[in-house]
């Protein structure tokens, strides 16, 4: 299938490079899966150096800290895709966000990044030109119909069941057409297994908005017809017009936008990790993104952009209309007081407010309607008292926003009022890198994971020996 299609068609192009912050214009006739080709030996020729001059060096040390505490700080993953500052957010091949922002190709009537730029950026390292970016929008647009069986497990879910649960079964099912899974069956070397890797991942993203989409019309508008795909719109163009929003142009620039930023936030985040750990096995992109999507469901995972905005919409019922720093403080008191976490708020890694909340917040800054707009004034101003009541509070170790503070809000602004739907949005955006480390792992040949593990006995005697 990839060899009909534009992935593997050479194309007359010019492309950029971004690496360390820079971009270099390269002259390049190159389409995805030859650009993927082309980097992928020197990036192997980088994995052996390393492995030869540096296997023995410590890059960290393993506290009993670490291993009680979720394996919280500890250096032990190779995700090659981004790089998460707990100062500075994260860079995605070394780009910033308002770095992508400038450079990467937006849809042709908009502004904003579009998950087609950021993929091409992820899975090569390379800025994509606008016909690059075209040329890919199409290419998941053709693939973009769902297999029927697929179709007929959605709608014989109950509309009662969690959309992710949904979205993580229809995933799993797209495996039945798995060109890794036919190919491994068949006996393929393992230097072929990204190019059927890379098919599996690229038919995946296609079809989130078809399988997503049909979630929201089965559980929320039964009866209403879905639209078909259309090829000449981009990804996300498409996810909008099959939700049902297709003629709000701020709302499909916002989930364009949201989708490419929520994309990869490097590797050890919970969905990130499961989709490597399950991918290590060989399972194919399909099941190894289905169980992400598991770990996505978590509360204090992706479900905070529907727990936040159930929060906040709380909060003004109990608030009203005298929505005031000091009432907005006295919220957050009962919330904390009651046992519960603040959603929206403090992050694993980050220890500054995060650059996808910022870009998030300059985007509602930009249009004077989302100002006025009562739930995201109630974001801002949390925002503006948050941040001192948990320092005051003393546990989180970062009291600033993360993106799931302001993401559901502007939603819910624009008509898509069903929170719990939410995390269902980043499902389809955190497909992005995700798919990118498995095609990634495949190309360097990375073993399967198989940390090791200790019994309470274990570790205290090891914690005895290495102290004494
Ligand atoms: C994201 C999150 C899970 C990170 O967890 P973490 O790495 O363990 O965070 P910390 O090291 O700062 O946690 C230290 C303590 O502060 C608490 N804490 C962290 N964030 C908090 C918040 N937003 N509100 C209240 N308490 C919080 C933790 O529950 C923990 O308490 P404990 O010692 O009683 O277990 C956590 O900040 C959280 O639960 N946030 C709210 C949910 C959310 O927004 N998730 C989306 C993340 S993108």
């Amino acid at each position: 299938m990839l060899s009909r299609s534009i992935l593997a068609r050479p194309r007359l192009e010019l492309s950029f490079k971004a690496l360390n912050h820079e971009t270099r214009r390269l002259a390049s006739t190159k389409s995805l899966k030859d650009t993927i080709a082309e980097v992928i030996p020197s990036k192997q020729a980088h994995l052996k150096r390393l492995k030869e001059q540096h296997a023995d060096t410590l890059i960290g040390d393993v506290k009993v800290a670490n291993v009680l505490g979720g394996m919280r700080g500890l250096r032990a993953m190779l995700w090659d895709s981004s790089v998460l500052d707990p100062e500075e957010g994260i860079r995605f091949h070394g780009l910033s966000i308002p770095d992508c922002q400038r450079q990467l190709p937006a849809a042709p009537d908009g502004k904003e990044i579009i998950a087609e730029s950021m993929l091409w950026l992820l899975l090569t390292g390379q800025v994509p030109t606008p016909d690059q970016t075209r040329g890919l929008s199409r290419e998941l647009a053709e693939r973009g119909d769902l297999p029927q069986h697929v179709e007929k497990l959605i709608d014989s879910l109950p509309a009662t069941l969690h959309p992710m649960t949904q979205l993580g079964m229809g995933v799993a099912a797209l495996n039945h057409d798995s060109s890794f899974q036919r190919a491994y069956e068949k006996g393929i070397k393992k230097s072929e297994y990204w190019t059927h890797t890379l098919d599996d991942c690229i038919n995946l993203v296609a079809r989130l908005p078809a399988l997503a989409a049909r979630i929201y019309r089965n559980v929320y508008k039964p009866g209403t017809p879905l639209p078909k795909i259309d090829k000449n719109l981009d990804l996300v163009g498409n996810y909008a017009k099959l939700l049902g929003h297709g003629d709000n142009h701020d709302l499909t620039e916002y989930l364009r936008l949201y989708i490419a930023i929520h994309g990869d936030h490097e590797g050890g985040n919970a969905s990130a990790h499961t989709a490597h750990l399950v991918g290590s096995t060989l399972s194919d992109p399909y099941l190894s993104y289905a169980a992400a999507l598991f770990a996505l469901a978590g509360p204090l995972h992706g479900l905070a952009n529907q727990e936040v905005l159930r929060w906040q919409l709380l909060m003004q019922k109990e608030v009203g209309d005298n929505i005031t720093h000091d009432t907005i403080k006295d919220y957050l008191w009962k919330t904390l007081k009651s046992g519960q976490v603040v959603p929206g708020y403090g992050h694993g890694v980050l220890r500054s407010p995060d650059p996808r909340f910022i870009a998030l917040q300059d985007f509602c800054e930009s249009r004077p309607e989302l100002l006025e707009s009562p739930i995201i004034q109630l974001v801002k101003k949390t925002y503006e008292v948050a941040p001192a009541v948990l320092k005051e509070h003393g546990k989180t170790k970062n009291p600033y926003p993360n993106v799931d503070a302001a993401s559901g809000c502007v939603l819910y602004h624009y008509g898509l009022t069903e929170f719990k739907y939410y995390t269902v949005i980043f499902g389809v955006s955190r497909a992005l890198g995700c798919v990118t480390q498995l095609v990634w792992a495949r190309a360097l040949g990375l073993p399967i994971e198989r940390p090791k593990s200790y019994s309470l006995d274990a570790i205290e005697q090891l914690a005895k020996s290495g102290s004494s």
